[in-house]
């Protein structure tokens, strides 16, 4: 058996499996299934400052090897969060991340002053959702712009802050250089990538907010390319995700430069995915012959 473990910015993890938010809610349905304490962290379902009903239907799309979602940051908001579901997540014995959303800099300031109290071990700042028209992405496209966000949200941070980065820009590597500049702890990426589903037959979009975000296998490449592309410029962590289905899916990231990984989609085919992946990179591991997982980090060999 392969050390899995490692430190991700101080908060010591059983494992570099982490479920990715929007997929796992917080945690309570997965847990009747398996116990989610195995997982090394869970990022939980982006939080706001007041309870938001989502998008309206459908906000769902199947594709080829993956999914459209447009959900739009439905959840309780974060007091709800705080008093429901972290006492019993904080009981899990599971690194929690809470994944931060909001309409102005000044909201998701407010979030982490909100959060940083409490047992949250890490905070996930979501500048890149592509489904709701104020705030998300609108704050993590320009350089400029997710420095400006990070540096504000840091200051009033008690926790360690993960930066997620949108892959809907022409070079992500300058987005996660502005958020290391401005002092983010960590980036993960890549959310999802901006689509449309066409109904042929009634010639109408499927998704009622006509885009969705693209997850699944299908993006695993683009995610791939944009860790590694990351990894040369920043020597902060980085998360990495996109379409993880296998312990050899996670290893992939890995060699590319993250330092743990987030599994979203596969969550929704197979429930179970998570603690299968953990069994899978370890058997990697022992097929390699590598004690310890982090061994694994950035060592992929390029060619010429
Ligand atoms: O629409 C959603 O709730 C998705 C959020 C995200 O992709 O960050």
């Amino acid at each position: 058996m392969a050390d899995l473990s490692l430190e991700l910015c101080g908060v010591k993890l059983k494992n570099p499996i982490i479920a990715a938010s929007g997929t796992f809610g917080f945690g309570r349905e997965y847990d009747e299934l398996y116990d989610i304490g195995q997982l090394g962290g869970i990022s939980v379902k982006g939080l706001s400052l007041k309870p938001r009903t989502g998008n309206p239907p459908s906000r769902i799309a199947e594709t080829p090897s993956g999914m459209l979602n447009s959900v739009g940051l439905q959840n309780p908001g974060v007091d709800s969060f705080v008093e429901n579901d972290l006492p019993w997540l904080l009981g899990k014995n599971v690194a929690v991340i809470a994944n931060i959303t909001g309409t102005s800099i000044d909201e998701y300031v407010q979030m982490a002053e909100r959060l940083a109290p409490t047992g949250v071990h890490m905070l996930e700042m979501n500048i890149s959702c592509p489904n709701v028209h104020e705030g998300g992405v609108a704050f993590g496209v320009k350089p400029e712009s997710v420095y400006q966000i990070t540096k504000a949200v840091k200051a009033a941070a008690r926790q360690p802050l993960i930066v997620k980065l949108t892959p809907n820009v022409s070079d992500i590597t300058e987005n996660a250089l502005a958020a290391q500049e401005a002092g983010a702890d960590a980036i993960s990426m890549i959310n999802t990538l901006t689509g449309i589903a066409v109904d042929v037959r009634r010639r109408k979009m499927i998704l009622a907010n006509n885009t969705g975000g693209l997850s699944g296998p299908a993006v695993r490449p683009v995610a791939l390319r944009m860790v590694w592309q990351s990894a040369q410029k920043v020597h902060i962590p980085i998360i990495g995700m996109g379409g993880i289905e296998t312990g050899e899916d996670a290893a992939a990231f890995m060699l590319c430069g993250a330092k743990a990984v987030m599994v979203g989609t596969a969550n929704f085919t197979d429930p179970f995915a998570c603690p299968r992946i953990i069994r899978e990179l370890d058997a990697y591991c022992d097929r390699q012959n590598v004690r310890s997982a982090q061994e694994l980090v950035g060592t992929l060999e390029e060619n010429g």
